[in-house]
């Protein structure tokens, strides 16, 4: 096998909540008339909150805000985000992800999740994914966020692994150059197929199995 170990970024990989955190950074631009859409929300794949809000922020002429006020922004965000994710159930996981999940598994290799998100384990929760995973490195045990690759060396190190043995998936540009410059290598799902630093471009998820199995 050529790796040992494959650490899975969250959101927008394993779990579609794009769309869901849009939601709520969009209620939070129109109440102070920022404008935001789509596009813009592309910009914060694989971003911590703050730095989310940082972007956002550079849309907005009003007066300056305080850091706690910001922080008290963030945390709005937040709330309206959970209120979403409670919804969330295993349907809201593809056959094909599961089958993946589960076949990688059975051929020995180690699974980990590497995301910037301080709900992570909340969402693994939610959608009956949280026991399958060797190790779970999030927003919750890092300093720096994508692109920096903390949370990928603290997931190849919660599973014993060097990072040359792991490879990582992500869907976000921030995502593969923190796999990069951890020294691992990268597959690329949605935007991140195209990107040139992307090692593998998966077509569809269960592509994966043809190139770690
Ligand atoms: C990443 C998402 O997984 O988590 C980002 O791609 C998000 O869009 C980041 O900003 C932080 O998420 P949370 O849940 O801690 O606000
Ligand atoms: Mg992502």
């Amino acid at each position: 096998m050529k790796f040992k170990g494959i650490i899975f970024d969250l959101d927008g990989v394993l779990v579609h909540t794009d769309k869901l955190h849009y939601r709520a950074w969009k209620k939070i631009a129109d109440a102070r008339g920022i404008s935001f859409n789509e596009e813009m929300n592309n910009l914060l794949r694989g971003v911590s909150r703050m730095e989310s809000l940082e972007i956002i922020l550079r849309n907005y002429h009003g007066p300056a805000l305080s850091e706690d006020e910001k922080l008290a922004i963030a945390e709005e965000k937040n709330s309206y985000y959970k209120e979403e994710l409670k919804a969330m159930t295993p349907a809201d996981v593809t056959e094909e992800v599961r089958e993946a999940l589960s076949a990688l598994k059975a051929a020995g290799m180690k699974v980990a999740i590497g995301s910037s998100s301080k709900n992570t384990k909340f969402i693994l929760k939610q959608v009956g994914l949280y026991r399958l995973f060797d190790a779970v490195s999030d927003g919750t045990n890092i300093r720096k966020s994508k692109p920096d690759p903390e949370v990928f060396l603290k997931a190849a190190e919660y599973i014993s692994l060097a990072p040359s043995e792991c490879l990582v998936v992500e869907d976000a540009v921030a995502g593969i150059e923190a796999a990069k410059s951890g020294g691992m290598k990268a597959a690329g799902i949605g935007d991140a197929a195209s990107y040139e630093k992307t090692d593998y471009r998966l077509a569809t998820f269960a592509n994966l199995k043809d190139i770690v199995l």
